[in-house]
């Protein structure tokens, strides 16, 4: 089996036997990062440029790890210190890079669309690394091996993500990829944070933690962009706090422990307290670890079959 496109630019669509294949595939690469030596041949002879035009930590190192590990070429381009201050397009930027005969691109960027754009203008392959408020596809895929790999299965998981959903691209993601998988996912949130008629989608809609608290096997907490209060969205991050912070005094009125995520970077104890981060049932750091093998099984999948 292979998936089904060239590139990957959302796991709106994706069916649940191409989830499954690429989950399936990054838990043989997963296992090889905890060997002595970490790097396969699949990629020998390939290219690959990582196209970064926002900020980024995990992504940009966890493909760029992922690159190597697959024994690609690689190349590291930022939109700071490039042509892109002289004001080239994205287009141009893109095409020229691409005349360097290079095979696939990972782009983050702040456009929703742009991974998209990308395909109608290059051969290469494609790979949506955050647009905007899209979506975040290896961000979703991470979470929900990280999920699978925790619990069994995601059939009938129950998994709540709280925080500021109207702006998220992580949450699209997962949200999409979760439903497909067979999850119940619920969001949470103030309701200027919170999209109209996301239940259209098939997720359960709260606007108080104590309701949901009860209802959960995991809580994905997402980062509160600190632009958003500027904008009046919310009134103060001590209130926001106060109301939507996840806290260990919260979710001990759970009947059995929560398992914690956060795709990163935390504001400690505004969106999720420091101790509930660092705690046992925080998944966080394995989140990172599993987006390497996440990243080499799409490269690998598009790479050399697509
Ligand atoms: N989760 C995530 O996308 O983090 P970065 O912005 O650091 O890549």
């Amino acid at each position: 089996m292979k998936l089904k496109s060239r590139h990957l630019l959302g796991l709106d669509g994706v069916s649940k036997e191409e989830l499954t294949l690429i989950l399936d595939t990054a838990a043989s690469f997963r296992e090889i990062l905890d060997r002595p030596i970490k790097k396969v041949p699949p990629l020998q002879g390939k290219t690959v440029v990582n196209l970064f035009f926002e900020s980024s930590t995990r992504t940009r190192i966890s493909f760029e790890l992922a690159e190597r590990r697959l024994s690609a070429d690689v190349v590291n381009f930022a939109s700071s210190g490039s042509s892109v201050s002289k004001g080239e397009t994205l287009k141009d930027t893109a095409r020229n890079i691409e005349a360097m005969k290079i095979d696939m691109v990972v782009i983050r960027h702040s456009a929703p669309g742009s991974a998209h754009f990308l395909t109608r203008v290059l051969d290469a392959n494609i790979i949506n690394a955050g647009d905007g408020w899209h979506e975040h596809p290896t961000q979703g895929l991470l979470d929900m091996y990280t999920l699978r790999e925790k619990f069994g299965t995601l059939e009938g998981l129950r998994v709540c993500i709280v925080g500021d959903i109207t702006h998220s691209r992580v949450a699209r993601s997962n949200i999409f990829g979760l439903i497909t998988m067979g999850a119940h996912v619920s969001i949470c949130g103030p309701t200027t944070l919170i999209p109209r008629d996301m239940e259209h989608l098939g997720v359960k809609v709260y606007h108080r933690l104590e309701d949901v608290i009860p209802e959960v096997d995991a809580f994905n907490v997402l980062r509160i962009q600190l632009e958003r209060q500027a904008s009046g969205l919310f009134p103060s991050l001590r209130e926001y706090h106060r109301f939507f912070g996840l806290t260990k005094e919260k979710v001990a009125a759970a009947r059995k422990p929560i398992t914690i995520m956060h795709p990163g970077p935390i504001n400690r104890d505004v969106e999720l307290s420091a101790d509930l981060a660092d705690g046992e049932h925080s998944v966080i750091l394995q989140q990172v670890t599993n987006g390497v093998a996440i990243r080499m099984a799409v490269l690998y999948l598009l790479g050399t079959t697509n």
